[in-house]
């Protein structure tokens, strides 16, 4: 990931119009600090540990597989380059996310303390095949499951396993589904029975976080407004916006251009026009933005063991606004003129 280089007299990358030592410059130069967050963060007395994976769920032959499905490295093939997409491609995106949203909204409902991440998937796996489609996280890049399901203090791509839901905990549900030909992505981080009220504002400050991201996207706007406004959004309160993990361009493939940072990356010029579609998925942490992961490859936690919140939705570009493609059936869309 690149570091953005200002100097301490030159305007913040906020947007705040102060000079950047006046603004956010002392934070910035205390996350570089390796440890000082550390030292200063509460400890967790009871972390997330990994626990037993169970075996690979199958998916029936007439469900049609992304081409990294049927890989045994489970590589998608090269990156498309053309991000605009047509009328008939969108009507399959709003399939694709509109039947994300509703393996989500099936998963939200089962959360409850005693229920394992693992019941989840096999809920959200369940859906998909119903729905005629495909886990889309499964065997992607060796992706072992149907969903991520990340807990507490994990960031994303949690593994699920047979851990059993705490009351009090977090989890994020993040559901991805392949269906007619187009990959559809949304998830939320819901509370596990009665949570504290600080855990309570970092997902509502996430949520926050992502409408402001959504909020930035214009036809000629460019990738990096986003993260500006996330980050406006997020450091004032003392958040940290996670930066090794990012949006992406979605369609025929998971992960397509552009990369969409949820903090301000001053090289992400890349500009937004009508017809892409792509997702913003801000991670949220209480403390520091760093992270660091499991052995298993995939798990990736706080670095100072505080909680993390996050939100996705994909959006589509479209000249008269924005339009949110994962939206529960029936919600308006706040940024359609
Ligand atoms: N749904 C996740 C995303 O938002 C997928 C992560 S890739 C996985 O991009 F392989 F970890 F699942
Ligand atoms: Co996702
Ligand atoms: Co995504």
């Amino acid at each position: 990931m690149n570091n953005v280089k200002i100097g301490p007299n030159d305007a913040c990358w906020c947007g705040s119009g102060k000079k950047y030592k006046k603004c956010h410059q002392p934070r910035d130069l205390l996350s570089a600090l390796s440890g000082a967050e550390a030292k200063a963060a509460p400890p967790n007395p009871r972390p997330v540990r990994p626990a037993r994976v169970s075996p690979r769920r199958s998916v029936p032959d007439h469900i049609p597989k992304p081409d990294y499905a049927l890989r045994s490295d489970g590589r998608p093939g090269p990156r498309v380059k053309d991000v605009v997409k047509n009328a008939g491609q969108l009507a399959r995106m709003r399939t694709a996310c509109q039947a994300a949203r509703q393996v989500l909204e099936l998963c939200k409902a089962a959360v409850r303390p005693g229920v394992t991440t693992d019941a989840l998937d096999a809920i959200a796996h369940q859906a998909y095949i119903d729905l005629g489609g495909f886990p889309s996280t499964l065997g992607y890049c060796g992706y072992p499951k149907s969903i991520c399901a990340s807990v507490n203090e994990v960031i994303c791509h949690g593994i699920p396993d047979d851990r059993p839901l705490e009351e009090g905990d977090i989890v994020n549900l993040d559901v991805t589904i392949f269906l007619d030909g187009m990959h559809g992505d949304c998830s939320e981080t819901v509370a596990v029975g009665t949570i504290d009220a600080e855990s309570r504002l970092l997902i509502e400050t996430t949520r926050e976080c992502l409408m402001a991201g959504i909020g930035a996207v214009h036809a000629g706007s460019q990738v990096r407004d986003i993260g500006k406004a996330i980050s406006a959004c997020a450091e004032p309160r003392g958040y940290g916006v996670v930066r090794a993990f990012v949006g992406h361009g979605i369609g025929e493939q998971f992960h397509m251009d552009p990369q969409v940072p949820h903090y301000y990356d001053a090289a992400a010029t890349f500009v937004l026009k009508p017809g892409m579609t792509f997702t913003i998925e801000p991670m949220i942490n209480q403390g520091t933005w760093k992270h660091r992961s499991w052995d298993d490859g995939w798990t990736a936690v706080t670095a100072d063991l505080r909680r993390s919140a996050q939100h996705e939705h994909t959006i589509l570009v479209r000249e008269d606004g924005v339009e949110i493609l994962t939206l529960k059936p029936g919600e308006p869309q706040p940024f359609l003129r």
